[in-house]
């Protein structure tokens, strides 16, 4: 079990080494009439994450499909890029395959499975990432490949990931504040609230701590929070916590973090540089993770194995009569 524990410590490695992939496959050009990012779980994390960036640099429509079908208004001309880690996620395969009848250019990030066995056939741009890993702890080998294959079709949204990637070389640093966050989440139910740019982090915690550490969880948007779960909190009696994700300078995540104080919850506030999108939603990744990976190893319970997908899937496979 311990072994998945050094998968997040080695996310350094993993990022060295994602940077080096290469891109097989055709390649699409722009003009593209939008993107949009096709994923589900520790694979679509990555969607939200591209988006964020996306939405401030390009000048085209982005969205992300978590779904069976894409919206009627994505077709040709558009670009999709689907991240599957496993290659096999039913939601993932279906609207890809619906992409490319409605003349979608489509390309692919897996570590193998039926994504890239189309991929393959269909001629697609793709990146085959390393095997191995459980797909949320292969985080940073899906967002890098996604990054740079975007990159490579034409679509670039950062400059410098070699410089981002730097934040996961201090391991010391990210299992320190690991323990900070075990220590505010431990017999609790943690509220993981972000604004909409840092969203993606909340939503990723959340689901660190669902499928790792097996427990339940919430994430929370500013400013839609303040305009209904801000009230919730007035009744606050459960056994809850505060993790607010308040980056330098915002004035409303502040606002956030001192009004649950003033009213008596236990808030974490976990401090977001702001100075580089990528290096923070990396870092803050890699202490979620280790995070709720010690904190089921605290608990006895298997981090990796996620019985209840597996479950789901299994449910999914029959009811689409697929083999
Ligand atoms: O982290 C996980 O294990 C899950 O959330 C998976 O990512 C999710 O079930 C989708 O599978 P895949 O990433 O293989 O497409």
């Amino acid at each position: 079990m311990g072994e998945f524990l050094n998968d997040y410590y080695n996310w350094f490695t993993q990022a060295v080494k994602a940077l080096e992939y290469s891109v097989h496959g055709r390649v699409w050009e722009p003009p593209y009439k939008g993107l949009v990012v096709v994923g589900m779980g520790g694979s679509g994390i990555v969607g939200d994450v591209v988006y964020v960036l996306a939405t401030e640099v390009l000048d085209i429509p982005v969205t992300i499909v978590k779904d069976f079908t894409l919206p009627k208004w994505v077709g040709e001309g558009w670009l999709m890029i689907a991240v599957s880690y496993s290659g096999n996620t039913m939601e993932t395969l279906h609207v890809v395959k619906e992409g490319i009848s409605k003349g979608v250019k489509a390309a692919a990030i897996a570590s193998g499975g039926r994504l890239i066995e189309l991929a393959v056939k269909e001629e697609l741009p793709y990146i085959q990432v390393d095997s191995g890993y459980a797909p949320r702890s292969a985080f940073p080998a899906l967002l890098l490949s996604t990054l740079k294959l975007l990159k490579e079709l034409g679509l670039g949204l950062h400059n410098d990931l070699k410089n981002s990637i730097n934040v996961l070389r201090n391991r010391e640093r990210a299992d320190a504040l690991a323990e900070e966050v075990i220590k505010a989440v431990a017999g609790r139910i943690p509220f993981f609230i972000a604004s909409t740019k840092y969203y993606p982090l909340a939503v990723r915690a959340k689901n660190e701590f669902n499928e790792n550490a097996k427990v339940l969880a919430k994430a929370e948007v500013v400013p839609e929070w303040g305009h209904n779960d801000i009230v919730g909190w007035e009744g606050w009696r459960e056994p809850v916590a505060a993790i607010v994700f308040k980056e330098a300078g915002n004035e409303i995540m502040k606002f956030v973090a001192d009004h649950l104080k003033a009213s008596g919850v236990p808030v974490k506030d976990l401090e977001i540089d702001g100075s580089d999108y990528v290096g923070d939603v990396l870092k803050w990744s890699q202490v979620v993770g280790i995070a709720s990976v010690k904190f089921a190893l605290e608990l006895g319970i298997d981090p990796r194995v996620t019985k209840s997908i597996s479950r789901y899937k299994a449910f999914l496979k029959s009811l689409l009569k697929l083999d």
